[in-house]
């Protein structure tokens, strides 16, 4: 069956995808649920997107219909939360994206943060919306390379967090296609990943030494977290985007709660605090810093 074109109105309601139809009552339910557990807001024009998106996980749990899906998530809402969260939002991250970013850690915070902290501090940097792990591990990359340059035996360290589950496995596993090193100069490729060989032929393996500074952990951004910080930095970039504005002032407020004093929040190219929250400066393109209470 071909995949079903793009409607607007209630004519979707009676469109199967895949043999499967979602009714009004149960996108309702989906609506509310995924609101409530992963701070993004459906639409009725998304309807047919996550109906297409679902319908694969519906097969993949061998299940005969959405009302079945809704009832497994009534009955057992955390166990199912990670795969409906991978299926309707989007994973796509690259190494080095925006890459200004890195190089105002490179030309002037790394610098400065190692030279404070140079006898014992401790630094730390949280990828939150880590997806398939390319932005901690090019978050590692810079890190090594200052550390290395500094001579400082900072404790250095990067939290890595996603809400799913695939994704946080393949940034575990951290073996990448040859193709998705576009963003890495040749330098950094030859130093910081392994050409796979045989087996691995066409893929290159994350250093070990990237591997030691970086944690992956599952963390849905809207529950309790359990670090207590203080975090240097704070990556939550593409992440916010389809949070709604509550959902995001809440989140911006905790940042800045696990934030240290003059800390800095990035966020994605598209994203702003614009009138969410006082507890930041816009100090560069998409970078706030918090200022003191
Ligand atoms: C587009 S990726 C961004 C990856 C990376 N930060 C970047 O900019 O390239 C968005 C990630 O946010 C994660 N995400 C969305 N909502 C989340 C939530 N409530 N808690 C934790 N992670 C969430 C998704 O699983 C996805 O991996």
């Amino acid at each position: 069956m071909s995949a079903p074109t793009m409607l607007d109105d209630a004519s979707v309601t009676s469109t199967a995808v895949n043999g499967f139809t979602l009714g009004d009552s149960d996108f309702a339910f989906l609506c509310s649920f995924v609101y409530k557990h992963c701070g993004i807001v459906l639409g009725e024009h998304k309807r047919q997107l996550v109906q297409g998106r679902l319908a694969r996980r519906l097969r993949a749990l061998k299940l005969s219909g959405f009302d079945a899906y809704v009832e497994l998530l009534r009955c057992d809402p955390q166990s199912e939360l990670g795969e409906l969260a991978s299926a309707i939002s989007t994973n796509v991250t690259s190494f080095f994206r925006e890459m200004h970013h890195y190089d105002l850690l490179i030309d002037e915070l790394l610098p400065r943060w190692l030279e404070a902290k140079r006898n014992g501090g401790r630094l730390r940097i949280w990828s939150a919306g880590c997806s398939t792990g390319e932005e901690p591990y090019a978050l590692a990359m810079v890190l090594a390379e200052a550390l290395e340059r500094s001579g400082s035996r900072v404790d250095a360290r990067i939290l890595a967090t996603d809400l799913s589950p695939q994704a946080l496995d393949f940034a575990r596993r951290g073996e990448y296609p040859l193709d998705r090193l576009g963003g890495v100069s040749e330098a950094r490729r030859s130093r910081w990943f392994l050409r796979g060989e045989g087996a691995y032929e066409g893929l290159a393996r994350i250093h070990p030494r990237l591997r030691e500074l970086v944690s992956i952990q599952p963390l849905n951004l809207l529950h309790g977290w359990p670090m207590r910080g203080p975090f240097d930095a704070i990556f939550c970039r593409n992440v916010v985007i389809y949070f709604d504005k509550p959902t995001k002032h809440k989140l911006f407020e905790r940042y800045a709660d696990l934030l240290d004093q003059g800390g800095y929040l990035f966020l994605g190219h598209s994203e702003s605090m614009y009138g969410l929250s006082d507890a930041f400066d816009l100090v560069g393109r998409t970078v706030y810093r918090k200022h003191a209470a």
